[in-house]
């Protein structure tokens, strides 16, 4: 709260005076949590764009100038030196873990992995064409059942539990995801191995075959890596603000993050990595090089998916590292995928055409990853789950805080704007 500033509102005549919040970065929110109170007013923000819903201390962005930060930490820094554990750590206990807290981390993720043999069963009860964000949300929620103590949404007791669900919850996430792929293929699940690290481990799980053992290239783990520790956290997020909506109501934090999931799932959000491939596929498909697909984005035909975001306004930074990343891993791998060229095309003609500069349209981080996740061998329909594992370290850590700290539930007004009193038509009297 900032002593000197204060911001005024005028309603009828009357004049509001309310203070003014600054934060760390000195962006600045004028705290108008009493003006229904003192006026009747509530203000009107649809989409919440230019809402704070909170106070956080985990994650900084500034969207003007394409920053972002976990607990104050350049992500251009993590993703050079640090591992997608290792920011886990970071963005849920607020510090780099020293050498001993991070092998303890690891020991506890690693030895978390297993699913109880009545998941099978579970399994079994989804048809073999459920998508597996569906099946992931359920299994999140279904977690919770097999550990009550964890689950029981009293505040103290789940906060009690807080440093063993968050090491399972990251633990499992990952071997449900493998799990789905497996089932959706037919193939018999593969059990985690305890020697592995998180990513061999997740790999293992998907692609060893009882008679074929699978070992990933460096290139690839390094890749998965760096994507799960870019999709660590963001901010309040369509799926992050889920999350902690539902935490709010006192529900635990298997049930929050599994809603976090349905949140994610949506085209505009999570499912933009996934939509982006398809995306390019189609332009390849049909000989496009791009340029039609940018006419018809331009005439609102069609949208460009992977490019623009609610926050950023210029690049976002989590692309750029991850466009390099994509050439890196397809030169590891040998590959040529046409589709990267069409994504090289797309790119350099948007930021070049006044309709995408005029809108501060730039690609997003879901640009580039589809197309390292095909590469590694991840499904399309899996691309948003792969979403989901990596962002589950944020979502904790945005449970937590509002477990910690908040007691109020999160409860938006709305503007009525259906019909007035009107009394019930009998059956008989209706057209
Ligand atoms: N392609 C073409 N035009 C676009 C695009 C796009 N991808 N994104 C925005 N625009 C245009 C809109 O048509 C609108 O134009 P207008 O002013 O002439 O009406 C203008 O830019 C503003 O767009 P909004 O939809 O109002 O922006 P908003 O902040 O609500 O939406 C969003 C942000 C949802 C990310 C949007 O840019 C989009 O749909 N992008 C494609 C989907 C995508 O990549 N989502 C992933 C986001 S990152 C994440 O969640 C991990």
């Amino acid at each position: 709260m900032s002593k000197d500033l204060t911001g005024k509102i005028i309603l009828e005549g009357k004049e509001y005076e309310y203070p003014v919040i600054v934060g760390t970065e000195n962006e600045k929110a004028i705290d108008i949590r009493k003006l229904r109170a003192d006026s009747g007013y509530i203000s009107f923000d649809d989409g919440y764009a230019n809402t704070g819903s909170c106070k956080s201390d985990i994650t900084f962005i500034d969207g003007e100038k394409g920053i972002l930060r976990y607990r104050g930490i350049p992500i251009e820094q993590l993703a050079e030196k640090s591992t997608f554990l290792c920011a886990a750590h970071l963005i849920i206990y607020g510090e780099l873990p020293n050498e001993q807290k991070l092998n303890a981390f690891r020991e506890k993720v690693a030895g978390r992995a297993r699913l109880h043999e009545d998941f099978k069963h579970h399994f079994e009860g989804f048809p073999p064409k459920a998508h597996p964000m569906a099946v992931l949300s359920s299994m999140l929620n279904s977690i919770g059942c097999y550990y009550p103590e964890m689950s029981s949404n009293n505040r103290e007791q789940d906060l009690e539990q807080f440093d063993e669900a968050a090491a399972l919850l990251i633990s499992k996430v990952r071997t449900i995801a493998a799990a789905t792929y497996r089932m959706s293929q037919g193939l018999p699940f593969i059990y985690p191995r305890k020697d592995l690290r998180y990513v061999e481990n997740f790999l293992h799980m998907m692609f060893t075959e009882p008679y074929h053992p699978y070992n990933p290239p460096k290139e690839v783990v390094d890749a998965l890596d760096l994507f799960l520790l870019l999709h660590a956290d963001h901010e309040q997020n369509c799926s992050t603000s889920t999350v902690r909506m539902v935490a709010s109501g006192g529900a635990n934090m298997f049930a929050s993050v599994s809603s976090g999931v349905c949140a994610l799932w949506g085209p505009l959000h999570g499912g933009a990595n996934a939509a982006v491939i398809k995306m390019l596929q189609e332009i390849h498909d049909s000989g496009d090089d791009g340029s039609r697909f940018i006419r018809a984005a331009k005439e609102g035909k069609a949208r460009l998916m992977g490019f623009g975001h609610r926050v950023y306004k210029n690049y976002d930074p989590r692309a750029k590292i991850f466009g390099q990343a994509a050439e890196r891993v397809l030169k590891a791998l040998g590959r040529q995928d046409p589709l990267l060229d069409i994504a090289h095309h797309l790119e350099q003609a948007a930021l070049s055409d006044d309709y995408f500069v005029e809108r501060k349209l730039y690609p997003n981080v879901d640009f580039y990853s589809g197309i390292v996740l095909k590469a590694i061998g991840i499904p399309v329909d899996m691309f948003t789950v792969m979403f989901a594992i990596g962002r589950m370290p944020g979502w904790i850590a945005n449970w937590k805080e509002i477990a910690e700290t908040s007691r109020k539930i999160h409860r938006p007004r709305q503007i009525y704007t259906g019909s007035a009193k009107r009394d019930y038509v009998p059956m008989s009297q209706r057209k």
